[in-house]
């Protein structure tokens, strides 16, 4: 059959505006999170980020951001409860893990793990059947055993983060301990050790404070991803991967860095002077959304101050608060602050936690929040399909291989 051929030029139906990284644009209708970047505020379902890290905790936060309100006691306590009773993972998901090479990423690693949970979940694909079927009872049950996941999800991150953060030291994954709630058990998964009051305390306002943020790109991914009515571990799957970038979750690791290499606040000094000449990025600042400051980073500055002089590091808050404030100095017009990532690594380096576990724990958190985007999304369901602005030729001729 005869092709036509393409000539002429290429026609938009509408007037199209090409906006780099998708900046401000509008993915759907959400009531879990709010950020004002203008105010340097972050909210959870109307509760400020500041009363939520000092009052609640990090079962509680999940609870809130996946079912839309704050439990009652009875509510929190049986959603404590399934969270132990799903901590355990199957056998194969950690035999998955044990044939990593040990120096694998970490993210790359929960990848691994959260898709083995998947292929080993026998309600995954079932759920996908009922959600495509398009029959108004199947869906509400997909729905509903799709909540289940998300409350797998949120316990089991926590153990294949704990049970890697072994195996990649040469030790054998611990098992759960169903004494302890969700933080102070995630901590002894991953050392082996009950962890004190300070640390128990520090990590759970770390996980409230990363639960959720907006439409950002790991939450996005997970979203692009739900909208194929795929199931819900592939989602989380493609979020970590997203996470797992240096521009997202992988910062905090790099902002420790260069508080690392630094001697002392002359050499502070000195270093952002250099990143600003030879116009490099500097980790830990910055942020798409915020041009005020991070509230996150508010709280977890204050905490590192504290456990930096608690643990004999003051000097790394002392080097790491001079590269705060000269970046301000420089940038702070431009509405560059220091954002969440900028002291999480060195509060988690002062209280002995292993550098790669660092942005597994940011995942650890987040997948509440990514639970609850694409739970509240899919009963509103439509496929993500944005297009790309085509710029290249139309009227080329096909050449033989044998004639190019
Ligand atoms: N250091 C120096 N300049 C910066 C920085 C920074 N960290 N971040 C942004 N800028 C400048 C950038 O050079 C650009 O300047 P100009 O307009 O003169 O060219 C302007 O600010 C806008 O930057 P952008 O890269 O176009 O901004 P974006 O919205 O595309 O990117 C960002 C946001 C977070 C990726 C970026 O700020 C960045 O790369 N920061 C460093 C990495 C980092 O800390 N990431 C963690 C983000 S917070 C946790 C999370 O949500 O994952």
């Amino acid at each position: 059959m005869a092709q036509p051929k393409f000539t002429g030029k290429v026609e938009w139906p509408v007037t199209i505006e090409l906006n780099k990284g998708l900046e401000g644009a509008i993915t759907c209708e959400s009531t879990i999170g709010y950020v004002d970047g203008q105010k340097g505020w972050l909210v959870y379902r109307g509760y400020n980020i500041f009363d939520l890290a000092k009052h609640s905790n990090f079962e509680e936060t999940a609870y809130l951001l996946i079912y839309g309100k704050l439990p009652t006691k009875k509510e929190l306590d049986e959603f404590c409860s399934r969270l132990v009773s799903y901590r355990n993972i199957p056998r194969a998901v950690i035999d998955a893990l044990k044939l990593l090479p040990k120096d694998s990423h970490p993210m790359g690693a929960l990848e691994v793990g959260v898709s083995a949970l998947g292929a080993c979940d026998e309600e995954a694909e079932p759920t996908v059947k009922k959600m495509f079927s398009g029959e108004p009872d199947q869906i509400s049950e997909g729905i509903k055993a799709s909540y289940k996941m998300g409350e797998k999800l949120t316990a089991q991150m926590a153990t294949i983060a704990g049970a890697w953060a072994r195996i990649r030291g040469g030790k054998e994954p611990v098992d759960p301990d169903s004494s302890l709630n969700h933080t102070a058990n995630f901590l002894y998964m991953m050392t082996g050790e009950k962890p004190d009051e300070t640390l128990e305390k520090v990590m759970d306002v770390s996980l409230i404070l990363h639960a959720d943020h907006g439409m950002n790109n790991s939450t996005f991914t997970c979203m692009v991803v739900a909208s194929t009515l795929s199931d819900l571990y592939s989602s989380i799957t493609a979020g970590i991967a997203s996470l797992k970038g240096p521009l997202h979750g992988g910062a905090n690791e790099r902002a420790l860095a260069d508080v690392l290499s630094i001697k002392d606040e002359a050499g502070a000094v000195e270093f952002v002077k250099d990143s600003i000449a030879k116009k490099k990025k500097l980790m830990g600042f910055g942020h798409r959304v915020y041009k005020a400051y991070d509230p996150r980073a508010k709280v977890l500055g204050e905490y590192a101050q504290e456990i930096t002089e608690k643990k004999g590091v003051g000097h790394l808050y002392k080097i790491a608060n001079t590269i705060e404030k000269e970046v301000i100095k420089a940038y702070g017009e431009k509405g560059i602050f220091p954002n969440v990532d900028f002291y999480s690594g060195t509060i988690y380096y002062a209280l002995g936690i292993d550098v790669p576990m660092f942005t597994p724990i940011f995942a650890v958190s987040r997948v509440a929040g990514w639970v609850a985007r694409v739970l509240e999304y899919l009963p509103q369901n439509r496929i993500f399909r944005p297009r790309a602005v085509y710029v290249g030729p139309l009227e080329a001729d096909y050449v033989p291989i044998d004639k190019r």
